[in-house]
């Protein structure tokens, strides 16, 4: 699967990321399972703990429009590494992933590795616990 025009919307989405406070910015795009796109950045707040990752500002306008399942989410921060989720985004995720999520992580649009939502967090808590 080519994930490359994902990874180039998140890098769009970058540059509109909000980061006066720590100057990392970061970009996100998530791909819902009918195919439509949703980009997000990170919004910071002089709060800081208000602050929203690009992640989950993707992940929600998602779902605010009504799609649940997601099958990719690509994310990209410094261009010469790897930006993984944090730990609370990784949370987000589980709780919208498709069975098949994929997780992928670019430096640019041509570099960019992909990962599966157990490889980032093992023994997610999900909805299905809460039915035990
Ligand atoms: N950030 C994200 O947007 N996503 C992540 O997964 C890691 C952290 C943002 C939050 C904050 O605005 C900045 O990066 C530094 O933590």
């Amino acid at each position: 699967m080519d994930y490359s025009e994902l990874v180039y919307k998140a890098l769009e989405a970058r540059k509109k990321a909000y980061a006066p406070y720590s100057k990392f910015k970061v970009g996100a795009a998530v791909i819902a399972d009918n195919g439509e796109i949703y980009t997000g950045c990170n919004i910071e707040n002089a709060s800081y703990g208000a602050t929203n990752c690009a992640e989950r500002t993707a992940i929600f306008k998602a779902v605010s429009e009504g799609h649940t399942k997601l099958n990719a989410i690509a994310i990209v921060g410094v261009e010469k590494d790897y930006t993984y989720p944090c730990g609370i985004c990784r949370q987000v995720i589980a709780e919208f992933a498709s069975e098949d999520m994929k997780i992928v992580l670019g430096k640019n649009s041509g570099e960019y590795i992909v990962k599966t939502l157990e490889e980032i967090l093992p023994g997610a808590f999900t909805k299905e616990d809460l039915k035990k």
